[in-house]
Formats: C-alpha cells, structure tokens, sequence
C-alpha cells in the first residue's frame, strides 16, 4: 500500500479543478466524482498528458441525487481499497428556488447532504488508507445564518440558504473531527475566499447572477489562488487538523458556528433523514 489515492467531487471548473491540477504530483491514483462525465474525461486526458505516471479513474457522482451518490460509492468501494485523501469540494449556489429529486433545498442537498452521504460511505477507506484525510471546502457564507427549523426543506433569501448548507458542512467537519480523530483521521475545513469560478453562473440564475458578479469581479481572486486553500490542508494535514482556515490563517468560527447543541441536532436529524443508524454516534 504505497501509492496515494486522491478523492475529489467537483473536479471538473473552478477551485477544485485548480486543486487536483495542482495536487497531482502528490498522488498516484485520483477519482473524479464528477456529475459531468465529459468534462471530467476531457480533464482526465489533460491531466494524464501532463502527469503520466497517473491513474485517473471517473466516476459519475450528482451529490444532488441520493441513488446517484450511493451508486458512485458502491463504485469506488468495489474498485479502489484506500482513499488517502477526500476533498468534498463541489459546491451549487442557486439564486432561484430548486429541489433535489429527494425532496431537499438544492443547496443544502448537494452541499451538504450529497457530501455527507458520500462520506458516509467512503470513510472505511479513507481509515483503510496510510494518510487518512478528508478536506471540506466551506465558506464564510456559513455566518449569514443559524440553523433554525425545517433547514433541510425550506425557503428562503438564497444566500441565507447557501449559508445554511456551509453552516451544516462546517458543522460536518467539527463532528468528524470529535469521532474519528481518535482513530487516526484529520480532518480541516476550508475557506477558499472570493474566486472567479462557475459557481451561480447556471442558466435559471443568468440575469441577476451576472449582475452579482459584474459588480463583484474586481474583488475575486484566480481558481488557482483559490485553490491555495485545499491545498495548504493537504500538504499539512497535522497543523490544520479539526480547524477552519482560510490562506494558512485559521479562522474562529462565530459562536453559532461553534453551537455542540445544534450541531448534535443536526447529526441526528441528517442520519434521520438519510436512514443511517451507523456511521456517527450522536
Ligand atoms: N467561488 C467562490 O467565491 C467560493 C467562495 C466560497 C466557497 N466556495 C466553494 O468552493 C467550492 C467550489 O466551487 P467553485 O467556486 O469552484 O465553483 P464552480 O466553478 O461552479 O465549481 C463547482 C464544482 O461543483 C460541481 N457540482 C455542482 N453541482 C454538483 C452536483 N449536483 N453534483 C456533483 N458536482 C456538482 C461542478 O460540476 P460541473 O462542472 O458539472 O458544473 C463543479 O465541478 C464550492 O463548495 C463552493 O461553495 C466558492
């Protein structure tokens, strides 16, 4: 067990494809968990023209369908027995109402439930692997808002809900930090600050989504300087085990963002949710 195997959702645009470009080097296997098989096979060719010693493996993964994670999980745990490192990278920002086909908020069924899921699943071979690391790309967004009711299904302000579904993620981390650091995992969260990215730019949210960014463009740094991040996680996973950090910094998260009660809450509720009675013990 000597190669190292790289995890990534949402290789395919922005910050992550920035970071598994610059991750390559470091591993010997990535799997792509991409929702568009094209474009990660367009990225795989790049990335093993450039890399050859690379084993890049694709796997079809919508973290906004429950049958569609489960089905990407199976995948990988029957072809691959170690992930060294999973970054839970993708991310949806959705400036119109939109459901998941379960029935979710969009935002908060891809950001967080898709990943949470997915992890679920992958995390034996995540312990199963010499690194044992998992990297989660939040966002400051998480300070907008707390967690009230109906967090899994309701309406409201879009950027209240994208903020909830980072709340939840960060929430995710420290609870994986309180579970399984004992047994050997390290786990960070990560800011990546404001980037130039595809992230909002889909067809429904067009209009207002160019105004945004029309306005905020010379405020958004590269997906490569966005990506420093994710990547400063990886290369020194001991330093940023069980924080949320944003350029090398580490940011204190506000004292919601801090809440045991709420966090718990929201554990019992998402393994209530999905059907799990394994996986966290809360
Ligand atoms: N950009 C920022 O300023 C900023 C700030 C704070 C946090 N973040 C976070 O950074 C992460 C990366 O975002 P980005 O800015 O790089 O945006 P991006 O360019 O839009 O990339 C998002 C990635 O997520 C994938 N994705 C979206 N919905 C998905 C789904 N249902 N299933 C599977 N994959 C899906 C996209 O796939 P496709 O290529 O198929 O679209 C794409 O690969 C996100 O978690 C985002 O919340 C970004």
């Amino acid at each position: 067990m000597t190669d190292k195997t790289l995890a990534i959702t949402g290789p395919t645009s922005g910050i992550g494809r920035a970071a598994t470009e610059r991750l390559a080097e470091y591993f010997d296997v990535i799997i792509l968990l991409a929702r568009n098989t094209q474009k990660a096979e367009a990225f795989k060719a790049d990335l093993i023209r450039r890399h050859n010693h690379l084993i890049v493996d694709i796997v079809e993964c919508d973290l906004s369908s429950l049958v569609s994670v489960e089905t990407a999980a199976d995948y990988v745990q029957l072809n691959h027995d170690k992930i060294d490192c999973l970054i839970n990278n993708a991310g949806v920002v959705s400036l119109t109402r939109q459901q998941t086909e379960d029935d979710f908020e969009m935002m908060m069924g891809t950001n967080y439930i898709g990943h949470y899921l997915l992890t679920h699943h992958l995390i034996k071979l995540v312990m199963n692997s010499r690194e044992k690391q998992i990297v989660i790309v939040g966002s400051n967004a998480y300070a907008f808002t707390t967690l009230k009711k109906d967090y899994f299904t309701g309406k409201g302000n879009p950027m209240h809900l994208y903020g909830r579904s980072k709340l939840a993620t960060l929430y995710f981390m420290q609870e994986l930090h309180e579970q399984f650091s004992k047994d050997g995992l390290y786990v960070t969260a990560v800011h990546p600050g404001a980037v130039s990215t595809n992230l909002g730019k889909t067809a429904r949210n067009q209009k207002i989504g160019n105004i945004i960014y029309g306005a905020l463009s010379p405020f958004f740094v590269s997906p490569d300087e966005g990506a420093e991040s994710t990547i400063m996680a990886v290369r020194e996973k001991e330093t940023w085990d069980g924080k949320y950090m944003h350029n090398g910094e580490e940011i204190i998260p506000k004292a919601h963002g801090q809440s045991y009660y709420i966090r718990k809450q929201l554990i019992r509720n998402t393994m209530a949710e999905l059907n799990l009675d394994t996986f966290m013990n809360v």
